[in-house]
């Protein structure tokens, strides 16, 4: 399904210069590729198509959205990695092994590339940031076509125009965004009803073993106007469930990106005040956000999930390791005590929060007893879901300096977290046995056709009986069997 809300594309002929102001320069732009994609369809006598294929986290694949919707408008048919004419990948660098993936996946695409002259390959998203990878992409990946960064998505339509006009390969990686415009760009979303709004960029917290901060650059926020205007237009498209993207959304508030009525009468405006803003949006039934760093994660916003049932009763909320040591190597600045000490206002105060994290394993350094640490944590605080990782060294952090743990000491340990984990989860999750929840139903279930599969408000996993018009819907349903991380229900 497409949903494409800048549908008005300008008449090209009607322009003496290309803009150079945004967003008229990508609105010229997209008319231009419009145009382009309509010659070369009539040339080669069947459609052309395309796919975006993402690796990472929730603000990838919100990027990759608005890739979509820019390929979307400008006529071209979504297909999949296999057959698609124009295929980009969004990419993650958080660690090594995604780098590897890519590309092994562009050694196969090569191939391809031989056997249909119009294939257009891009690459964007983090990988992208690192110059040493760009340069190496352009050293042996000549059949690269375009290549840019997290900065400018919105130029997809340009970039292509600028390859199609001179068969060269373009790359063009800004370091900064130039403005913030994401209210203007078209996007297709993968499901109707639910999709991602950025609310800041960046990252200020130089974790030492982390690539984002170098490659993201620092914190800024968008102005709460822009955010709750997106939140409305998406509610006007039939959006009932937001999820509110930073790298660290307790921090919102860092940098603002542009003046604001809003901010100059409230300085203090916190992501508190911007989430209790956005509940009050007409249409939007749930709210939910990614990530919080523990550190910042205050009274007040517990007050506000509390006080606003809008707000979805999951807290994600990485700890990344249980040892002390490690945390202050790490540069996570909370201890083990203080993690669980927020755990337990958040439990007191939202009983029927789920709580999920991250945790590394094999930090440079970590022992056996730190690693021990982890296990506790783990046994303690009772996680719905944990993100299990395998310590990966990134050149240019300060851990990939320091002593590394051995290969198969780490692979051991982290088989060892992974029993504790799904048998704590497990236990944890089989809490809502036999209760009724509301369920926003999402899919088809993948095994089985007479059955749909949806979320409850703490992000568990449902799978009941019922047919594709429930798609989109929210239904109450009980919870009558627990299969670790999910449950079959019935609907009531
Ligand atoms: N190695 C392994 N995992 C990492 N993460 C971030 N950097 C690394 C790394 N160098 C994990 C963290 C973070 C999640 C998104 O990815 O756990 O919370
Ligand atoms: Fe990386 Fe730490 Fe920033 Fe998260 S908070 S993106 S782990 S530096």
């Amino acid at each position: 399904m497409d949903i494409l809300d800048n549908s008005n594309l300008p008449d090209i002929s009607a322009f003496s210069f290309i803009p150079t102001d945004e967003p008229a320069r990508q609105s010229y732009y997209m008319a231009l590729l419009k145009k382009t994609f309509e010659e070369r369809q009539n040339l080669i006598g069947r459609p052309l198509t395309y796919a975006v294929i993402t690796f990472g986290c929730q603000m990838n694949a919100h990027d990759s959205e608005k890739l979509e919707g820019i390929l979307s408008l400008t006529g071209l048919t979504a297909s999949d990695e296999d057959t698609a004419d124009i295929v980009i990948y969004n990419t993650c660098t958080v660690r090594e092994n995604a780098n590897q993936k890519l590309y092994g996946h562009l050694g196969q695409l090569k191939a391809k590339k031989k056997k249909n002259q119009e294939m257009i390959i891009g690459l964007c998203g983090c990988m992208m940031q690192q110059p040493d990878i760009v340069d190496y992409i352009r050293d042996k990946f000549k059949f690269v076509d375009i290549v840019f960064g997290t900065f400018n998505v919105f130029m997809l339509a340009e970039l292509l125009c600028r390859r199609y006009s001179d068969g060269k390969q373009v790359i063009e990686v800004l370091k900064e965004p130039i403005k913030n415009f994401e209210n203007n760009l078209p996007e297709k979303r993968k499901y109707p009803f639910k999709t991602g709004i950025n609310i800041m960029y960046g990252c200020n917290n130089f974790c030492t073993y982390c690539i984002v901060p170098h490659v993201r650059g620092r914190e800024r926020s968008r102005i709460p106007e822009d955010i709750i205007e997106e939140a409305e237009r998406f509610a006007k498209d039939d959006v009932t469930e937001v999820m509110l993207l930073g790298q660290n959304v307790n921090s919102y508030g860092v940098n603002y990106m542009e003046d604001s009525e809003m901010i100059k009468n409230n300085p203090d405006y916190d992501f508190p005040d911007l989430l209790r803003d956005v509940c009050k949006v007409d249409g939007i039934r749930r709210v939910r956000f990614m990530t919080s760093h523990p550190k910042d994660l205050s009274d007040k916003l517990i007050e506000v999930i509390r006080d606003n049932p809008k707000v979805c009763r999951h807290i994600h909320l990485p700890i990344q390791a249980g040892s002390n040591r490690i945390l202050k190597l790490m540069n996570r600045k909370y201890t083990k005590e203080d993690y669980l000490l927020l755990v337990d206002k958040i439990k007191k105060e939202l009983p029927d929060v789920s709580l999920t994290t991250d945790i590394m394993v094999g930090f440079p350094g970590e022992t056996e007893e730190d690693f021990l640490e982890t296990v506790d944590v783990v046994d303690k605080v009772g996680y719905d879901q944990v993100f299990t990782f395998i310590y990966s060294r990134r050149s240019g952090t300060p851990a990939a300096e320091w002593e590394q743990v051995p290969e198969d000491v780490v692979k051991e340990r982290f088989n060892r977290l992974l029993k504790k984990v799904s048998e704590r989860a497990a236990e944890r999750v089989g809490r809502f046995k036999n209760t009724i929840n509301e369920v926003l139903v999402e899919d088809v279930d993948s095994h089985d056709e007479n059955m749909v599969t949806g979320r409850m408000s703490n992000n568990t996993i449902v799978h009941f009986k019922g047919c594709k018009d429930l798609i989109g819907k929210y239904v109450n349903v009980k919870l009558t069997e627990e299969k670790g991380f999910y449950y079959i229900g019935e609907m009531v």
